[in-house]
């Protein structure tokens, strides 16, 4: 290990026990190109502000920029506290002295918020990217689904029939509001914390306004106190993260369900399936589970993290690092759970004659023989009970509602005519739920073309 950034107050280095649990290189080595260009254009704004000269801003920009050289390369990120230590460390044995006077006017505190918001910025961008192409599938599907109808759940039971491009629409919804998520946490983000220093600000005459347009930040923050210790915006990220997981692990639970023997409505392919080493005849949804798994580790980063903030003394604390590796890790989850549910939504088929066979079952238009009525005048609770009752005798005959004959109906009630018999099969049912956002196929199309809308944001 390289000497500390810090070693001149002390006496004897850090033990080795001591210097293994406190570097963080080993992780926010992922930092490593984010810091690079925070310090060339920290570097950059000190030679124009005359507190460097321009030579010496200019050597260290170059300096700066072999080192990306060297990694790129394969030189390895290691022997060092953190990543910023690791690349001053470089700059210094690369270009000499002059390599030391990048830290002027900076502190590691205002220069590790400033990386992570460069970071965590880049991953909302990258959230919403693999959001957009997991969309795209479910567009492809919904549009494939608009003539079909399946059955509609509530409490898990059968309730109406819905259309099949407004189930994977409703997805679309939830996604689109995953992406708005990240977005708006994105641009809250984007407040640069570099200039703060340690804790108290700087007494060099820098001028923040050149770094903020280098690094591409909107506003400078405020309070240097607040700017170093404020990692909120990580916690929205994972909050993001989380609820995009949350949507995601309905997606699977469903995709478990439908693909089960006793649904039948989906066949997830031989390429995306597993099977059981005792049971030959197995063929298991091993990557939805997964993906519902992983679920957890992410709220786990949110609830980490949450911890971690809580009750911090002002202003900067070792603490503080401890918002990266839950970070990371939350962070390839998603994209990897993303990523392999756009690839396997693309490869289901749909078996649309059993879900069209299922969405007749369970009594599901009851709700038509009883708007029927209701259209007709008959109180909507009254007409509920009738139809409640015509349920009733059909269970004990072992009928569906589209067995029973016109007296039969007419029994029930005299406001009952010929046509009911029409209004309340499972096309009927599903066609007359007209309503935006309902499930007849003119409203599911404009549920496909509003999702697009919205999509052609990002
Ligand atoms: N590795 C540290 C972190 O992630 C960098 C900042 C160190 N600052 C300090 N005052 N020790 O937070």
């Amino acid at each position: 290990m390289k000497n500390k950034l810090w070693q001149g107050r002390f006496d004897t280095p850090l033990s080795a026990d001591a210097d293994a649990f406190n570097q963080s290189l080993t992780f926010d080595r992922k930092l490593f190109d984010v810091d690079l260009d925070a310090s060339v254009a920290h570097a950059t704004m000190l030679g124009v502000c005359g507190i460097l000269t321009k030579e010496e801003a200019a050597r260290i920009c170059e300096g700066l920029e072999d080192i990306r050289r060297d990694v790129a390369a394969g030189m390895p990120v290691s022997g060092a506290e953190d990543i910023h230590s690791f690349v001053e460390g470089e700059l210094v044995e690369n270009i000499g002295d002059v390599g030391k006077k990048l830290h002027t006017a900076r502190s590691r505190n205002d220069q590790v918020a400033t990386d992570m918001r460069l970071y965590v910025r880049g991953s909302c961008d990258e959230a919403i990217a693999a959001l957009k192409d997991l969309i795209e599938v479910l567009l492809v599907r919904a549009k494939e689904g608009v003539h079909y109808v399946m059955p509609g759940f509530t409490h898990l039971r059968k309730a109406q029939p819905v259309n099949c491009a407004q189930y994977f629409n409703a997805y679309s919804e939830m996604f689109l509001r995953d992406m708005d998520r990240f977005a708006a946490c994105r641009k809250r983000l984007n407040v640069m914390p570099l200039g703060s220093a340690a804790l108290a600000g700087t007494s060099y005459p820098i001028d923040r306004e050149i770094t903020r347009e280098l690094l591409g930040f909107d506003e400078i923050s405020q309070n240097s106190l607040d700017a170093v210790s404020d990692r909120d915006f990580v916690a929205e990220y994972l909050f993001c993260a989380s609820l995009a997981m949350a949507h995601l692990s309905r997606l699977c639970e469903d995709t478990i369900l439908y693909t089960s023997d006793e649904f039948g409505y989906w066949n997830i392919p031989d390429e995306y399936s597993t099977g059981s080493s005792i049971m030959p005849q197995k063929k298991n949804p091993d990557l939805p589970e997964l993906v519902r798994g992983k679920t957890g580790r992410v709220y786990g980063a949110l609830v980490s993290l949450l911890t971690v903030i809580k009750g911090l003394p002002l202003a900067y604390n070792k603490d503080l690092q401890e918002d990266k590796e839950v970070f990371f890790d939350a962070e390839t989850t998603l994209l990897q759970c993303v990523s392999i549910y756009a690839a396997l939504m693309e490869k289901i088929t749909l078996n649309v004659n059993a879900m069209f066979d299922a969405a007749g079952e369970g009594f599901s238009t009851a709700t038509d023989v009883a708007d029927y009525l209701a259209k007709k005048g008959v109180p909507f609770r009254d007409a509920h009970a009738v139809t409640g009752k015509l349920v009733r005798a059909c269970i004990a005959s072992g009928k569906k509602l589209t067995d029973l004959t016109l007296e039969e109906f007419k029994a029930a009630s005299h406001i009952f005519e010929e046509d009911v018999l029409a209004a309340i099969t499972v096309r009927a049912s599903a066609e007359a739920r007209n309503s935006v956002g309902g499930s007849s196929v003119a409203a599911a199309r404009a549920g496909i073309a509003s999702v697009k809308r919205r999509l052609k944001k990002y």
